[in-house]
């Protein structure tokens, strides 16, 4: 069979993971979608940059059209970051009908609807697993595996850097500072960290969360955010004496078609069992009428784990390729606000 060719936009932390997946899986992958898969082109900033994860120089390109326009690319990859510029690349992918997987939440919080629209339009699928809680299936689990419960609550930790800091500030007595800095070097944090030390970036992935999960379009200014970056030593230690562990929490709930939606520091009591998640592990709480309480927990950041959520759906991406269904298993929100007509 024809190897299915992807091409990347990003090659850093979570697109060298996927460059390291697809080589090391590569007979595994043969195995499940029936072909080989091969990177055709790789968008990178700067060519001469070293990097850590050895690739073919020539699949390396800082020109975008030579990978979204490439008639040897049937799959794009976003893992480069960035919001409106990033749009423009992926509109112009889904013109060329190109099929996309993105790890880019911030683009799927602010214009995930309009994107997926398109991509249904033009027959194309648009997966973004990889956007929320890292390593964990959470986006599949809401839309495939509770897809016929109605949620009612999700609650939980949805960012590894914050919760890295935390973790580390109140076990070893380590200085915030410090702590962010080894979080980046680590790969977890986004480029500028002040999304994720503010609350946004738990924010546009509860927002992601809240719209697959309660089937609404939720806005992101419908979350109300606090981060950590006010979070002293002395806060974390008088709350650890009194029995409570800090967190930040992300909470998203709806009552009588109300939804409401918070992130921001939570006292939790030692025995919670959100106070057992640390370093750069998150564990959501997803509450559904007919299941009960389930939780999902795992890896929130690093490399490996995200670039294994995003090759999941470039997994189900070929696998729609081969039955001809692309554009039709949309892992998307509807278009109606529930939010909004409740309020008017
Ligand atoms: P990095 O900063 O490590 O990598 C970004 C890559 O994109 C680099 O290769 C960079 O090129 C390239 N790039 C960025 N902007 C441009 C541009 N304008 N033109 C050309 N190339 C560009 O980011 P991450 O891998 O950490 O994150 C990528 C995406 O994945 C983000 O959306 C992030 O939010 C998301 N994500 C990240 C996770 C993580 O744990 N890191 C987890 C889940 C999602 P160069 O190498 O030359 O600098
Ligand atoms: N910066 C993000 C985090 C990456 O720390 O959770 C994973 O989305």
């Amino acid at each position: 069979d024809r190897a299915v060719g992807v091409g990347l936009l990003g090659f850093g932390t979570v697109g060298g993971g996927v460059v390291e997946i697809i080589e090391r899986h590569q007979q595994e992958l043969q195995h499940k979608v029936g072909c080989p898969v091969e990177v055709k082109k790789v968008l990178v900033r700067d060519k001469k940059k070293d990097r850590s994860i050895v690739i073919d120089e020539h699949l390396l390109t800082e020109q975008a059209d030579e990978v979204i326009s490439s008639p040897d690319v049937d799959i794009v990859m976003e893992v480069m970051g960035g919001i409106e510029e990033t749009k423009k690349l992926l509109i112009k992918a889904l013109n060329n009908k190109k099929h996309i997987v993105t790890a880019n939440k911030d683009l799927m919080a602010l214009h995930g609807a309009e994107l997926l629209q398109l991509a249904s339009d033009k027959g194309c699928d648009l997966f973004y697993e990889a956007s929320v809680a890292g390593g964990i299936p959470i986006l599949k689990g809401l839309s495939d595996g509770l897809s016929a419960d109605r949620i009612t609550k999700m609650m939980g930790i949805v960012n590894g850097t914050t919760n890295y800091i935390l973790t580390k500030m109140s076990h070893e007595g380590r200085s915030y500072d410090e702590v962010l800095q080894q979080a980046q070097e680590l790969g977890f944090a986004e480029s500028d960290p002040t999304a994720d030390v503010e609350g946004l970036d738990a924010a546009r992935k509860m927002a992601i969360l809240a719209t697959l999960g309660f089937s609404s379009k939720v806005e992101l200014d419908d979350v109300s955010v606090k981060g950590i970056s006010n979070v002293s030593d002395a806060d974390l230690y008088y709350s650890h004496q009194l029995g409570y562990t800090m967190k930040l929490i992300g909470l998203a709930k709806r009552d009588e078609g109300r939804i409401e939606i918070s992130v921001q520091p939570t006292l939790l009591p030692h025995q919670h069992p959100l106070s057992s998640v640390h370093n750069e592990y998150n564990a959501v709480y997803v509450y559904g009428e007919a299941v009960g309480e389930t939780m999902f927990y795992g890896p929130g950041a690093g490399a490996l784990p995200t670039a294994t959520a995003a090759m999941s759906d470039l997994v189900q991406v070929i696998r729609n390729m081969r039955l001809g269904v692309n554009g039709k298993s949309v892992q998307g929100p509807l278009t109606k606000s529930v939010l909004k007509d409740d309020q008017e």
